[in-house]
């Protein structure tokens, strides 16, 4: 591994943004790429074996564009295809799954609540993890129409707050106080899911986790970036406007069409 390739992450659109947040405000000195399939999401609907395709697809360009390691920013391809794509290429690779088990170990109500793709809540390494957590009780919903939305960067509309309050309610009622984000373009939502929830109900999701598990593991690799100055470049197959939205003002920012 070479210490100045850059970091690649992929994401079915925009979500894996809040990710590649936490990366740089942990490693400020690494470059990135980040890939943004927006043409094909969401992901979340689509069946295991085109997540999977869509996966490879994504690797490939990462792996072509001089990646030393790969972030799947996204939980619907890591809970469908890591398996796969670690048996396919040699890059590492590191996954991101939803955050369970700190809301579990930290649960005093035993009731906690993930919402996350139907692609993420369907998939084997999800039931697997669910199994693992007897004496709580995780309650699953579907986060159906979100994430269209959210490319649509229609974050605020009546139409969210409509969908969030669906899905949320029920959980407040069955008692929570952990809730779930297992999807990474839901963290752009916790502004208006803080309106629904009480304070009482701590929100978590994944990103800080998977920017200390990429640092660890590319401190193990010997393949940490050391000196200052870290430029990103986003590629996306569609408009770009809802991703700079996102990202806001930022000079060190390149975006490019793939
Ligand atoms: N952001 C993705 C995730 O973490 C996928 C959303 C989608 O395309 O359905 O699951």
């Amino acid at each position: 591994m070479i210490k100045n390739q850059p970091i690649g992450l992929f994401d079915s659109g925009v979500g894996g943004l809040s990710i590649w947040k936490d990366l740089v405000r942990l490693l400020p000195m690494e470059d990135t790429i980040y890939l943004a399939d927006s043409k094909n999401a969401p992901y979340g609907q689509k069946r295991k074996h085109e997540i999977i395709e869509l996966s490879f697809k994504n690797t490939e360009l990462l792996i072509q564009m001089g990646c030393k390691i790969i972030v799947v920013a996204c939980n619907t391809a890591t809970t469908n295809a890591i398996k796969e794509l670690r048996i396919r290429y040699d890059i590492p690779f590191i996954g991101i799954e939803p955050a369970l088990k700190p809301a579990v170990n930290n649960s005093t109500t035993k009731v906690i609540g993930i919402l996350a793709t139907q692609g993420t809540l369907s998939s084997e390494l999800f039931a697997n993890r669910v199994a693992e957590y007897k004496n709580t009780k995780i309650i699953e919903q579907v986060g159906h129409g979100l994430v269209s939305l959210i490319e649509r960067g229609d974050l605020e509309s009546a139409e969210m707050t409509t969908l969030l309050e669906v899905y949320l309610q029920p959980m407040i009622a069955h008692n929570i106080d952990y809730l779930v984000l297992g999807c990474t373009h839901y963290p752009f939502l916790i502004n208006q899911i803080k309106k629904i929830v009480p304070a009482t109900v701590t929100i978590i999701d994944s990103g800080a986790a998977v920017a200390r598990q990429t640092q660890k593991l590319l401190t193990q690799l010997d393949g940490l970036k050391s000196e200052l100055g870290g430029k990103a470049t986003f590629f996306t197959n569609s408009d770009s406007t809802v991703m700079r939205q996102l990202l806001g003002d930022n000079s060190n920012i390149h975006f490019k069409d793939f």
